[in-house]
């Protein structure tokens, strides 16, 4: 027993020592760098920030989509990028091009273990909905309900990238053995995806609230500082698996902590029922909208 823990303990030194070399942000496409070094400056302004993003049509169309998308829940259309910047206005903009960045920057290419379209869809599903059940449920801070949601799988896209030997080691003894994802996670690497990805965003400085989040993304109970943002990023992880629209394999596991729900103010496990049941046709919509994303 001791034997195993002490080896557990030495793959987990070893996973960190990889990710202590990635804590710097990896290059991300430099129109998204140079628009958040903007976002920094006292000197940016509509025209300013908007010359940047025009230089990347891309990323004027993944921006313009996110605002557009029927669960990001503008009241207006929003058809250019100048008119973008000033209706989600500075804040609310910095975080749809940080998670940009960040999916970006960990991206790598599909294979037959990971499906790139598949993980951005879970991605800009999860961080969305979450964003929009904190505004239906009026908790504050949609703001990092977006970004927390959006990065809760974080850590799977850096044991794709970084660790890809070990990636089709867990793939592979989950489909062989039948056992979980996050059970084998801790076998292969002594850590877990959401160990991984809060261990990250820690090292970048983001607020605890937010590594907190990604941290307990799957058990929210464990959550010391804030347990509203968890439970909704864990509510909002399990209706792409409820609703079967942007689930991922990876999450095949997720079972919703209905004790937790009262965090969230539900009383019964049919008013949760009824609350996801209502976001169905918003993650239709949603999901259709991605294609113009990948
Ligand atoms: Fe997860
Ligand atoms: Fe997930």
């Amino acid at each position: 027993m001791v034997a195993l823990a002490t080896e557990q303990q030495q793959k987990r030194e070893k996973t960190e020592l990889v990710l202590s070399n990635i804590y710097n942000l990896p290059v991300m496409p430099k129109p998204l760098e140079d628009a958040l070094g903007l976002l920094e400056t006292s000197a940016v302004s509509i025209p300013s920030l908007s010359a940047v993003i025009s230089k990347d049509q891309g990323l004027v169309t993944k921006i313009l989509t996110i605002a557009n998308s029927p669960l990001y829940g503008l009241q207006r259309k929003v058809t250019s990028i100048d008119f973008a910047i000033m209706v989600l206005g500075f804040n609310e903009l910095k975080n749809i091009i940080l998670v940009l960045s960040l999916v970006e920057s960990f991206k790598n290419k599909t294979d037959k273990y990971l499906d790139q379209k598949e993980f951005w869809l879970h991605s800009y599903l999860t961080g969305c909905a979450a964003k929009r059940i904190a505004e239906d449920l009026d908790f504050p801070n949609e703001g990092e309900a977006f970004v927390a949601g959006f990065l809760h799988d974080m850590g799977i896209s850096v044991i794709h990238k970084y660790f890809h030997s070990k990636f089709i080691e867990i793939y592979e003894n989950v489909t062989e053995k039948n056992i979980g994802f996050n059970e084998t996670e801790f076998e292969v690497l002594g850590m877990n995806h959401q160990e991984i990805g809060s261990y990250l965003v820690e090292r970048w400085s983001f607020p605890e609230i937010l590594c907190e989040a990604i941290l307990n993304h799957h058990n929210p109970e464990a959550s010391s500082v804030n347990k509203v943002l968890p439970s909704i990023i864990h509510l909002a992880d399990y209706m792409t698996k409820k609703l079967n629209i942007g689930n991922f394999y990876w999450d095949k596991d997720i079972e919703l902590n209905i004790i937790e729900m009262e965090t969230l103010r539900f009383r019964t496990e049919e008013e949760i029922n009824h609350f996801i049941q209502s976001y169905e046709e918003l993650f239709i919509h949603q999901a259709k909208s991605v294609r113009y994303l990948s």
